[in-house]
């Protein structure tokens, strides 16, 4: 068990875009277990590689419910390649953006081609809170976060405060 330190807004890496992932191996696979490790202990439903330094396309996401058994998911190279007509508004949070949570309105399905940990491409439709938290961390990957989606008002008070919380640290 290995918990990563995590990036916080403004951290310029976290407007970094991803690699794609080449190949999945020991060594990554190990990486991705130290993200639910990270992930887990924040506690939070999902992280992007790039949320602890990597700029890696490789998001994990457990949406179990408290008292529910956990239910980590790995996703490399994730992909929306389709997205429902309709749309979902859920309040969002990031670990990059801790204390920090607002409505968020996306489309309310979405279908995700990505390769799962045996190395395989796999094709999953999700909708609710996985469809959300799909988006959420592939926008990480090209260095877009949820406060993109909120007026500039809220964001640039977002900004003004984080930018502040760095600067007294
Ligand atoms: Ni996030």
């Amino acid at each position: 068990m290995s918990i990563k330190p995590l990036i916080i807004l403004p951290d310029p890496l976290l407007r970094q875009v991803s690699k794609p992932v080449e190949r999945v191996d020991s060594h990554l696979l190990k990486f991705a277990g130290d993200m639910l490790d990270t992930m887990y202990d924040a506690p939070g439903i999902g992280l992007a590689a790039i949320q602890v330094g990597e700029p890696l396309r490789l998001v994990v996401i457990d949406i179990a419910k408290e008292g529910e058994p956990q239910a980590p998911q790995i996703f490399f190279n994730p992909e929306i390649v389709a997205t429902g007509e309709g749309t979902n508004v859920h309040e969002e949070g990031c670990l990059s953006i801790p204390d920090y949570y607002a409505e968020v309105q996306r489309p309310d399905t979405v279908t995700v081609r990505y390769v799962d940990k045996d190395g395989k491409q796999q094709e999953m439709v999700a909708d609710g809170l996985m469809a959300t938290c799909l988006q959420h961390e592939i926008d990480h990957l090209n260095g877009v976060l949820f406060i993109d989606h909120i007026s500039k008002l809220k964001r640039d008070m977002v900004m003004r405060k984080f930018k502040k919380l760095a600067r007294t640290a």
